[in-house]
């Protein structure tokens, strides 16, 4: 049966990185056999542009038809100063809401040939491979009241709310389980339950939904120290689970052990595994329009798509191995360049990685 991809390129590099992400799934489909259907729809700035929202009715109706929606990238100066629910994060944040996209995986594994692009010293994250699930529809991105106010003394307060059912807790708790039983059976839980309360249930909640799981071995930890350990001996993690805020935080710093933000995909899943893919880098305002962008991670965020909501391991694996490909043949983009390679840009890094799939 014939699948439905939408493709929501966005903004900034956006655009630039989902076309070479196109041009794999368009190869795929040509010459391995992949049967799906591509659209295309506009969200975050882009659409606010066209459309007036963020998140236009059409594209979440989209969405939700979809059996998996790649997404590139959302945001730019220009619309920071927007009322909130006008900014292209909105766009972002209403898909991960309206389709319930409550677990998102950030794999973070160190392509050997990348070592010395790392800021780490290449013992240090030699053979890297952890990853990151991150609560990603509850706590306080979500959690109500938020807000500015001012007070009757004239003093402006700002406050939001940081909340998990323990229902909320316990699905991406198993998420993390489920996944460590396919890799190296350790979960270990980020948490701040020493000052505040709502992650002390998760950690009681976390550590009650292991006795599911007696074959993985659970440890827990304070988020600071995380944050530590993952520079000191990041190797020590096997799967992390945690909260919306913290897997935003460790997640970018996890990216950079790998020598680039600019190499890692991520998948958001909701409980009948329908998703969205995309890279977890921003929309890089800075370098939009120059075609120097890094497109793996958005081609990887593909492989990820074909294994966790396209049932296509093997196109997955092919994908993988296409792109450890050219990165053994030397071509870099700006953001991963290093003596001795060829650096290359975001379309010729699309191009390189489609003929490694065609042979
Ligand atoms: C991410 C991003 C988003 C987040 C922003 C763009 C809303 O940083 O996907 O990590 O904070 O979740
Ligand atoms: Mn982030």
């Amino acid at each position: 049966m014939t699948k439905k991809i939408l493709i929501l390129p966005g903004d900034g590099i956006g655009p630039e990185i989902v076309a070479e992400a196109v041009k794999v799934i368009d190869c795929l489909r040509a010459h391995h056999g992949l049967a799906v259907e591509t659209e295309h729809a506009l969200v975050g700035g882009a659409a606010y542009e066209a459309a007036g929202s963020p998140l236009p009715e059409a594209t979440l109706a989209l969405a939700r038809e979809a059996d998996a929606v790649l997404l590139g990238a959302v945001g730019g100066p220009q619309w920071d100063a927007l009322d909130r629910p006008l900014r292209p994060e909105q766009g972002l944040l209403g898909l991960r809401a309206g389709l319930e996209l409550f677990a998102n995986l950030r794999p973070a594994i160190l392509y050997p040939q990348l070592a010395e692009a790392s800021s780490l010293k290449p013992e240090v994250v030699a053979g890297l491979d952890i990853l990151i699930v991150r609560e990603l529809t509850g706590g306080i991105y979500f959690g109500r009241p938020r807000g500015v106010e001012t007070l009757p003394d004239g003093r402006r307060r700002g406050f939001n709310t940081l909340v998990y059912t323990e229902d909320e807790i316990r699905r991406i708790a198993r998420v993390a389980f489920e996944a460590a039983r396919r890799r190296g059976r350790r979960v270990c839980s980020v948490d701040k339950a020493n000052v505040l309360e709502c992650t002390e249930l998760w950690r009681q909640v976390v550590t009650e939904t292991a006795a599911d799981y007696p074959d993985v071995e659970l440890s827990h930890m304070y988020v600071d120290n995380a944050a530590m350990q993952l520079v000191r001996a990041p190797k020590q993690f096997d799967v992390m689970v945690t909260t919306n805020m913290f897997g935003d935080i460790l997640s970018d710093e996890a990216a950079m052990l790998t020598g680039s933000i600019g190499m890692l995909p991520s998948a958001s899943l909701n409980a009948e595994g329908r998703g969205m893919y995309e890279p977890i880098h921003g929309s890089a305002p800075d370098i939009a329009g120059r075609g120097v962008a890094n497109p793996l991670a958005t081609i990887l965020s593909v492989a990820m798509m074909l294994r966790h909501s396209l049932d296509e391991p093997e196109l997955a694996a092919r994908v993988e191995a296409a792109v450890g490909e050219v990165l053994d043949q030397g071509l870099r983009t700006a953001d991963i360049a290093a003596p001795g390679t060829r650096e290359v840009g975001t379309a010729e890094m699309g191009d390189a990685v489609v003929a490694a799939l065609r042979t």
